[in-house]
């Protein structure tokens, strides 16, 4: 006789949500969100089907919007319309953090991204030497912390710094509690590896580099893929440095690390699950080769899985009716 064993657990819905170690919820989402100056009507993202760089109208309804389905935190990525290349100019994107604010308050938990790729003409993530060889650590800290504090000026809940330099959260909290912003949180992109999978961001965002430049990608800021022990390290420094929420990205090629980071830094993780992947699963759907509700969600459990809090993903707003049509 071979009678049932494992498969007892298995054996109806009621009794498998039941015995499940992992769960997911809306409210352990976050939405990404792209709001552009100039563009007289919202535009599709290639690749990410439902997501749409926003007018400053239509961002405040598709908030809403998405309060309905249940999520409740956001990450906003603002796109002015003139770069530079130095002394940029946030008041764009804090306007829209203070009309978010304004509408929302404390409805929403609203992190904002701080970098400067979309702000400068050349599209690298912070201010270029002359010889247009290097990005200058020191210069581009100072001008993420002046970014910072405008967004938490205008009512940010966190500051979500993505440009990959040298002890940008030590300015950055120094500079929000110079100024009284003591419960602005900072979220560190601490272990963002130099990945192929940005592709569709960087059309929404406006913020490939471009242009005849020496430099041509990110690999001198951002982390090597194969350099587990630089995403530790830079992990433990920006804790050390004063971070709240410490971040993984891409998600599912380094589910390794967000197992070993999370084990061994008691902060709470987040996890990127960056365009490219997101697009992947949408584009093998629209194939017919796969089903892509259940892919998403089972990306998804497998973050929770390997020890992440929180999830940052394009498909926040369709987890609910994801999860009731499975
Ligand atoms: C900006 C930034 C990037 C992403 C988030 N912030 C792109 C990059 O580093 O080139 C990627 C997000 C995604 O692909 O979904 N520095």
């Amino acid at each position: 006789m071979f009678p049932e064993g494992y498969r007892r657990i298995r054996q109806s819905p009621v009794l498998r949500n039941l015995t499940r170690e992992v769960t997911i919820d809306p409210l352990k989402l976050i939405q990404p969100l792209f709001v552009v100056e100039g563009i007289p009507n919202k535009e599709p993202v290639p690749g990410l089907t439902g997501v749409y760089r926003e007018t400053p109208f239509t961002l405040i309804k598709q908030i809403e919007r998405d309060l309905e389905k249940g999520v409740k935190s956001f990450l906003l990525f603002g796109v002015p319309a003139s770069k530079a290349d130095r002394n940029f100019d946030p008041s764009f994107t804090a306007s829209q953090i203070a009309a978010i604010k304004k509408r929302f308050g404390q409805e929403v938990f609203l992190a904002v991204d701080v970098c400067l790729c979309s702000y400068t003409t050349h599209g690298h993530c912070g201010i270029l030497n002359d010889s247009h060889d290097h990005v200058m650590n020191h210069e581009t800290v100072e001008a993420l912390a002046d970014a910072a504090l405008a967004f938490a000026r205008a009512g940010a809940d966190c500051v979500a710094p993505s440009d990959m330099m040298d002890h940008r959260i030590a300015a950055i909290r120094e500079k929000l509690d110079a100024h009284g912003f003591h419960r602005t949180l900072i979220m560190s992109y601490s272990a963002k590896f130099h990945s192929g999978f940005y592709g569709p961001f960087r059309a929404a965002a406006d913020s490939a580099p471009k242009g005849e430049l020496k430099i041509k990608d990110r690999a001198t800021y951002q982390i090597d893929p194969a350099n587990p022990s630089d995403a530790y390290l830079s992990s433990v420094r920006d804790m050390d440095e004063g971070a709240d929420i410490l971040m993984v990205k891409p998600g599912l090629p380094y589910l390794d690390v967000i197992r070993d980071l999370s084990d061994r830094i008691p902060l709470p993780w987040a996890v990127y699950e960056v365009s490219g992947e997101y697009a992947a699963v949408e584009l093998m759907a629209e194939k017919g080769l796969i089903d892509g509700r259940r892919a998403h969600l089972e990306s998804w459990t497998a973050f929770f899985r390997a020890g992440a809090e929180m999830i940052i993903t394009y498909g926040a707003r369709h987890a609910r009716d994801w999860m009731e049509s499975k």
